[in-house]
């Protein structure tokens, strides 16, 4: 086990060149053997966490330091830079579940955070470490989210933060977010994998703290929407829980946190936990097929939900753990698939960017093939508000989104689906006829 004070900026074993992962040597499941006296009392925990939803405390507010009794990452609680993340709201998807039989199918919106992503529930486990331990800079490549939550809680902590994504390739809404929060954002001529490789250099070569995924204290943080998820359902833990996989810390982090939970005692079993990607972004997905996980062969990656498109991601190993222990699976879906599944989300009144859809993509493609139940209860992760990616959603609804070779079977439930705006002059007979024609 290593000291979180020696932790290196690239957080590897320099042996086995696996990612570090934080362990709580009194009661984390690694250490299983623990004796049981040193773990919490489940009854207090889930009391005192209910309970300080009441406080004006901010640490009690988050919905992440809530919880800090499973993520004691830090030495002195008064570094925790929050902006009230997490707390985020269960919603139940009706149209979802009478489409696709399933009885109960709920939709956790991590879009519904301070910076409009999951990414923030991690952000500020990892951001308060690297306050706490005196940083001036904080770094991270990213698609987008990461970005835009990291410059959000750096300027919040009085600190600078240094950006790299993909030119081109991330949505603009969270460019302007990284914008505003004052990052320094450099636009790399390639892509998100590209920018990884190059931020790891700077990292040598710079006293930059590293708040990609592969800090292992974003991990923490973003363990608390699985906590929150236990919670809401009166510690009855869901059957299913589908989350989008890119870099694949989220399902990593969500599968800690449901392990976690079981070992200690606070839940009695664990969801299937299952990864949805991008049929052009599928490197897991194939690494299942080919070889059930053992080893990876990177992808040059496309797709449209570019939140994901990510090649060669850093987690899969600890994917593949969570897979494997909680009995999930992995899947893909294609642009359609994803287009289709947005636009029903936003037909629900919820609304996702285009990397979450692919949960509910990835759940019908569950239920046909029998994997998922009538009588079972899911729950989609949803990562991202829809306002990020706004010119997604309006080149669907204009129909020009999708080329038709991809739209191939489902036309019909696409055009079902699509509202484009009607252009009218200043007239009330002219608006009253279209609300007839809507109506008929
Ligand atoms: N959904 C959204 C909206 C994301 O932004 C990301 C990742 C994912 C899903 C995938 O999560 O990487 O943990 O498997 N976005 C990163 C970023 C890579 O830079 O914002 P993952």
């Amino acid at each position: 086990m290593i000291a979180h004070e020696d932790l290196k900026e690239n957080f590897r074993c320099a042996e086995c060149g696996d990612l570090f992962e934080v362990e709580y040597p009194a009661w984390s499941v690694q250490a299983g053997t623990a004796a049981k006296r040193n773990f919490p009392n489940p009854s207090a925990l889930r009391w005192l966490w209910k309970e300080r939803r009441t406080s004006t405390d901010l640490k009690d507010q988050s919905g992440v330091w809530r919880f800090r009794d499973l993520l004691p990452i830090l030495r002195d609680e008064d570094n925790i830079v929050s902006l009230r993340e997490g707390n985020t709201p269960l919603y139940a998807l009706y149209r979802a579940a009478r489409a696709t039989g399933v009885a109960s199918v709920y939709a956790k919106h991590q879009g519904i955070n301070p910076t409009g992503s999951f990414k923030d529930t991690g952000m500020t486990a990892a951001l308060s470490v690297a306050h706490e331990r005196g940083f001036a800079w904080v770094a991270c490549a990213s698609t987008g989210n990461t970005s835009a939550a990291m410059a959000a809680y750096a300027t919040r902590a009085g600190m600078r933060s240094l950006v790299l994504i993909p030119e081109g390739k991330i949505a603009w809404g969270k460019l302007s977010q990284a914008l505003d929060y004052g990052a320094l954002t450099c636009q790399l001529r390639t892509d998100f994998d590209g920018c990884v490789r190059v931020l790891a250099e700077i990292v040598r070569r710079a006293p930059v703290y590293l708040l990609n995924s592969v800090n292992p204290y974003r991990l923490e943080g973003q363990k608390t929407p699985a906590l929150e998820i236990a919670e809401e359902l009166e510690w009855q833990v869901p059957d299913h829980l589908i989350v989008p996989g890119g870099n694949l810390a989220n399902s990593s982090a969500l599968g800690k946190a449901f392990l976690e939970m079981k070992h200690l005692g606070l839940t009695d079993r664990v969801p299937k936990i299952s990864i949805v990607q991008a049929e052009g972004a599928n490197p897991l997905y194939r690494s299942m097929q080919a070889n059930d996980g053992q080893a990876i062969t990177p992808v040059e990656a496309h797709t449209r939900a570019s939140a994901i498109r990510i090649g060669n991601p850093a987690s899969w190993r600890k994917a593949v753990r969570v897979i494997h222990a909680t009995g999930g699976w992995v899947e893909q879906v294609s642009e359609a698939e994803i287009a289709l599944a947005k636009a029903e989300i936003g037909a629900e009144g919820i609304g996702c960017e285009p990397a979450s859809a692919v949960t509910l993509a990835g759940l019908k493609k569950f239920v046909a093939a029998g994997k998922i139940d009538a009588s079972e209860t899911v729950v989609l992760l949803l990562t991202g508000h829809t306002l990020k990616d706004s010119d997604y959603t309006i080149q669907y609804h204009r129909g020009e989104l999708l080329r038709d070779y991809e739209i191939t079977t489902l036309r019909a439930q696409i055009d079902a689906t699509r509202r484009n705006t009607v252009e009218l002059d200043a007239d009330v007979d002219q608006v009253l006829r279209a609300l007839e024609q809507v109506a008929q």
